[in-house]
């Protein structure tokens, strides 16, 4: 049965895990996966995290199955943080929300959907995106295609490009969004270019899908989260997917969820049927644990300021890192001008190295990157900095 079963490649970024697992270099640095670590190389347990699971100990629950569609107040929350508590989809119960096995899980719930209500779609991802998105939907089925985004040469966004992407796009095309912190390159468009995108999207009849992992990263929680109010104020039906594996630090527990904006409430609730019977037929329904804490903690108004307070502190010390990256390939002997990295956002820089350049850092120093040349630069801290810094130089 399985002698004709080819042996698949490495996943690109979960895969640079196993080799850095196995690397016995004891300088190593994974900047591979993306994952925030603290100053101390520590992946962070957060304190709302922990108050919100004292408060859970205190009073043990039995575990029975979920609803379908997850936890009712984890799903709330999630409503309340994607479009705002007292937002108009949200009061006009416009909105169906279902908790998701990660941001992965959301977008693959959406993408399962999606198939079964424009099969014949295409689906348009930015060129470059995060690896998995073309996996993902081509795996549900769908043939994937590119529009324009990085612009090597200039360091940020070919925004001429992605219009004119966009406008080529036949109606009905499935276009994904990464509504901040773009990941790979860490460049977002701006919120002007935004109302242009969202013209175009809806002149020519396209399904926005919105990927939402990095909420909090870029400048803020609102800020980061703005742009679905554009959407919404364009009267635009789309898909969003949230992940709490980095804003909580839950990597582990797959804590995401999807949302779609429909035209009413009827509709909400037929689509909302639909979504079920994608989860029930996956995975039945999703796991306890995660969704709890985050409803716990999104829900209470103490623990929802420590987050924010604890989010907003990953968010800065990544900030200072990327000048720290700049000013530390500078002091290393680096030539070219790097402080692009300074006006990349979230957790990731496109560093412009070549695949050669990567697969030497890895090999020569234990750095690991993607071979795009993406690197975490929220895992860098500084005990690792200089070492980085040094490795680069030699490679490029
Ligand atoms: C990443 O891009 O590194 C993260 O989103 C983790 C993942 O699942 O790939």
């Amino acid at each position: 049965l399985f002698s004709a079963v080819e042996m698949a490649p490495r996943d690109p970024i979960l895969g640079l895990n196993e080799q850095f697992a196995a690397d016995t270099n004891p300088n190593k640095v994974n900047l591979g996966v993306g994952v925030y670590f603290d100053d101390n190389g520590k992946l962070p347990l957060l304190q709302c995290v922990q108050a919100a699971e004292k408060t859970m100990m205190d009073k043990p629950t039995a575990r029975g199955y979920l609803p379908i569609d997850g936890i009712a107040a984890y799903d709330a929350a999630v409503k309340g943080l994607v479009f705002g508590a007292d937002s108009e989809p949200v009061k006009s119960g416009r909105v169906a929300t279902v908790q998701a096995i990660g941001g992965t899980g959301g977008l693959k719930i959406g993408a399962d959907f999606l198939k079964k209500v424009s099969p014949t779609a295409q689906v348009l991802i930015s060129d470059p995106s995060w690896e998995n998105h073309r996996a993902l939907f081509t795996n549900a089925g769908f043939e994937v295609g590119t529009y324009a985004y990085y612009d090597a040469e200039n360091r940020g966004v070919n925004f001429d490009g992605m219009l004119a992407s966009l406008n080529a796009a036949a109606p009905g095309t499935i276009v994904v969004l990464h509504a901040c912190c773009h990941n790979p390159t860490g460049y977002d468009i701006t919120a002007a270019q935004w109302e242009q995108v969202i013209a175009a999207v809806k002149a020519k009849g396209l399904t926005p899908f919105l990927d939402m992992a990095y909420q909090g990263f870029g400048h803020g929680i609102a800020e980061d989260g703005a742009v679905i109010g554009k959407f919404v104020a364009a009267g635009l039906n789309f898909f969003v997917s949230t992940s709490f594996s980095k804003s909580f630090s839950l990597y582990g527990e797959r804590v995401g969820g999807l949302s779609v904006l429909c035209a009413d409430k009827a509709e909400a609730d037929r689509v909302l049927s639909q979504l079920k019977i994608v989860i029930r037929t996956n995975y039945s329904n999703p796991p306890t644990h995660g969704g709890a804490v985050v409803a716990a903690v999104l829900n209470n108004p103490e623990l929802r300021a420590l987050w924010e307070k604890e989010l907003g502190e990953m968010r800065v010390r990544i900030k200072a890192m990327r000048q720290k990256l700049v000013d530390g390939l500078k002091a290393a002997g680096v030539k070219q001008d790097m402080s692009f990295i300074t006006s990349q956002i979230g957790m990731f820089s496109y560093s412009g190295l070549s695949k050669d350049q990567m697969v030497r850092l890895r090999s020569e120093f234990g750095v690991y990157g993607t071979d795009t040349g993406r690197m975490c630069v929220a895992a860098l801290n500084s005990k690792n900095i200089d070492y980085v810094c040094k490795a680069i130089a030699q490679v490029v």
